[in-house]
């Protein structure tokens, strides 16, 4: 199940089993994608009025429709996984979809103004590489914003674990592993789901590395309503689900 291409990447969402227990998450309201991911990714959009934006890992295409909802001229979307694909161009219009591995971005010529990327990071081996290749992409000024799963949710060698009391409420988050960079193979939906734990030092120090200005950093958490509304949401508290950066492509790439 975990087998991997060169660049070490997966295509788990062309696997049936995993593709439709995809779909049921997300079809879910009060999905952590819907209540937490979804307002920290846009509250960090640049107004994109007549901007171009390329969005890597795409998926079923939903945020390339609000991109260009919000006034972006050009919208690129990039994904690995066919099915996933399918479903983005049959329920959008104006978006080019490319399928293919982000790992990899040679085969992109044009310059763009925002890049994102919305819960796909972790699925990419070399992120100094990636994030090399994404700031040539991107026009001088140009974002590069981003959503992960968080650097504590990925380090547990053995996957994401609480200690919970006998009421099932989370006590603390069993963080181990947090330095121990790299492959991740765990149980999400299936077994063998490949993903790369990279440390906090790790990821700023791979941007700035390549000339990205850190513009925000975003870890966020559910709001007060949600936890009264939906109780096991409480345990973001204790450790956020994602993080985002915003990154601002600060000088020319040499
Ligand atoms: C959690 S989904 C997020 C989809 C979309 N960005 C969203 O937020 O709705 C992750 C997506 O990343 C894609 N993906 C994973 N690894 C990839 C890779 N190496 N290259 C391109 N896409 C990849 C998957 O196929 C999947 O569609």
């Amino acid at each position: 199940m975990d087998s991997v291409n060169d660049n070490g990447s997966q295509n788990i969402y062309d696997n049936q089993v995993f593709f439709d227990g995809y779909r049921k998450l997300r079809e879910n309201p009060d999905s952590s994608n819907v209540l937490e991911e979804k307002p920290a990714l846009f509250s960090l959009s640049p107004d994109l009025t007549g901007l171009s934006v390329l969005d890597l890992g795409c998926g079923y295409g939903e945020n390339c429709a609000e991109f260009k909802r919000r006034g972006a001229w050009k919208v690129v979307g990039v994904d690995i996984s066919e099915k996933m694909l399918s479903i983005a161009k049959t329920e959008n219009t104006g978006i080019e979809f490319i399928n293919a591995d982000m790992s990899d971005l040679s085969f992109i010529t044009a310059k763009f103004d925002v890049v994102f990327s919305s819960l796909a990071i972790h699925y990419v081996k070399d992120f100094a590489r990636f994030a090399k290749s994404v700031a040539a992409l991107l026009n001088p000024g140009g974002y590069f914003i981003f959503s992960q799963e968080h650097p504590l949710t990925t380090a547990p060698l053995a996957g994401a674990s609480w200690t919970r009391d006998v009421s099932g409420i989370a006590l603390h988050y069993n963080l181990t592993d947090y330095a121990r960079g790299g492959k991740r193979s765990t149980t999400w939906i299936v077994d063998g789901v490949v993903k790369y734990h990279r440390t906090f030092s790790e990821l700023i120090n791979a941007l700035t590395d390549c000339g990205f200005m850190i513009e925000k950093l975003s870890e966020p958490v559910p709001t007060e309503e949600t936890i009264l509304r939906l109780p096991a949401y409480a345990q973001d508290l204790h450790k956020p689900n994602f993080l985002l950066i915003k990154a601002i492509k600060s000088q020319p790439m040499s």
